[in-house]
């Protein structure tokens, strides 16, 4: 058993790593975000009460949790200032988060550079969030970016200065208005207060609290496959959302990782453009999977697009990873298809091809090969065991362990945090 462990989405992001972040917060002491920033959308449920985060980490919940927000992540401080205040407004007054000062600040003309740029993009766009998420990282690796310690600094409004002066020439070369340093830095100075006593040096806070003994959560977001290295680029986010994300996100070494647990949905879906070689294009299955599952953007409420279990996918991902386990979640959207398909390879050019190729083109052509397995009928959202399982359902999930070749360390019946069952126990 672990001291830390790692939840990575496994395919195209919103797989349930928030639903199994939340319920393995109750055992850990800190809970770290490390990469991304309000792009992502994480859906908690317990006690009847329905929670959606997208910058703050899932451990926020319990007062005994310290969370992190990484180095690694993009935040924007309008965001961020609501959704504290959203908490707040439930009784979770965010005593208990630290902000790292490395972290990049996402700032209005991000935004609109990232609408700027899809609108460039044309039919080739991303299908991005919109949340500025690209430009800020683009910023971040142009060495122009504006981090958390100099957003809060006495600073700031020269360094605001400095960057606006690139900035509105970008802005307005591409036909928006420039933008007026003294209106933005007031508007900002409001939330930098709000901010500040929030931010430190989470990199010594972290490693402190792993010297001590205490166990340490890391929540991914997005997905493996949205990985702007390994995923299917260019239809990826900007950051590193695979485990290895977690050691220049939040400023550990390689081996404090001990579990890293892969989230799969027991289907595929995708929000965003990109090839989708499982994707059940409109009809009465991705329909009846999309309203069972309330498969819409937690972010930007648009319809997920909805396909069978890629295998092939998965196994990729679990490559590049290095998962020690997988989650099955939403195993009871399943509940009343009649029969199950699983993608176990592709064929590319008329031969067998069994894993993600570089080049978009190809992946476009990839044609999956299925295998079909019996579906249940029995409701299956009570069961507390595997044992409690119809036969097909249990002879799914050993399908789809076999297939990926990781253990099912656990899987998950329903949206609430008690609909979730345990095989092995992950923190010590
Ligand atoms: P994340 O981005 O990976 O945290 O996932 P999202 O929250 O964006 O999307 C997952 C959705 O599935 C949310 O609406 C969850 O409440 C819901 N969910 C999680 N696990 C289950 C499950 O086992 N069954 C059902 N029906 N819904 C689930
Ligand atoms: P969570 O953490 C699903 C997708 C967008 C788009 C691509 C790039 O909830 O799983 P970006 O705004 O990041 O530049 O968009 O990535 N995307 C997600 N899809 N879940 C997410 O987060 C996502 N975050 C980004 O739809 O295709
Ligand atoms: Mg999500």
């Amino acid at each position: 058993m672990a001291q830390t462990v790692v939840v990575v989405g496994a395919q195209w992001g919103d797989e349930g790593k928030g639903k199994v972040t939340n319920y393995l917060s109750e055992q850990a002491d800190v809970v770290v975000r490390y990469q991304g920033g309000d792009n992502a959308g994480h859906t908690i449920k317990f006690n009847n009460v329905t929670h959606k985060l997208h910058l703050i980490p899932s451990g926020i919940f319990n007062t005994n949790v310290i969370n992190v927000m990484g180095n690694g992540m993009v935040i924007n401080p309008r965001s961020l200032v609501n959704e504290m205040r959203e908490l707040q407004k439930r009784g979770y007054y965010c005593e208990n988060l630290y902000i790292s000062d490395r972290a990049h600040v996402i700032l209005d003309y991000h935004q609109t550079l990232d609408g700027i740029n899809e609108e460039r993009l044309g039919e080739g766009q991303i299908g991005t969030t919109k949340k500025g998420i690209g430009p800020a990282y683009t910023d971040k690796a142009a060495r122009i970016g504006i981090r958390m310690a100099d957003f809060v600094s006495d600073d700031f409004y020269s360094a605001l200065k400095n960057t606006l002066k690139l900035k509105n020439k970008e802005l307005v070369s591409f036909g928006a208005k420039p933008i007026d340093v003294v209106k933005m830095y007031s508007e900002y100075m409001e939330l930098a207060d709000i901010i500040k006593p929030h931010v430190c040096d989470t990199i010594t806070l972290l490693n402190d609290e792993i010297k001590k003994g205490k166990k340490v959560l890391f929540e991914g977001a997005q997905g493996a496959l949205l990985d702007i290295d390994f995923g299917t680029y260019p239809y990826v986010t900007s950051s590193n959302s695979t485990s290895g994300g977690v050691t220049v996100g939040a400023g550990v070494g390689p081996k404090t990782i001990e579990e890293i647990l892969g989230i799969y949905k027991a289907y595929a879906t995708r929000v965003g453009s990109g090839a989708f070689p499982t994707e059940i294009k409109d009809n009465y299955i991705s329909n009846y999977i999309r309203e069972k599952g309330n498969e819409y953007g937690t972010t930007t409420k648009r319809p997920r697009r909805i396909g069978w279990f890629d295998a092939v996918a998965a196994k990729y991902s679990a490559m590049i990873n290095g998962f020690t386990g997988m989650a099955v979640m939403l195993l009871d959207v399943l509940t009343g298809v009649d029969r199950i398909k699983i993608c176990t390879s592709y064929y590319l050019d008329n031969q067998p091809y069994q894993t993600i190729p570089a080049r978009i083109e190809d992946f476009e052509q990839c044609q999956p090969k299925y295998i079909e397995l019996d579906g249940w009928t029995e409701d299956i959202t009570n069961v507390k065991s595997f044992e409690e399982l119809p036969e097909n359902a249990k002879a799914y999930l050993q399908t789809l362990e076999e297939l990926v070749g990781i253990p099912i360390v656990l899987f998950s019946v329903g949206p609430d945090r008690n609909q979730t069952i345990i095989q092995r126990k992950l923190f010590k």
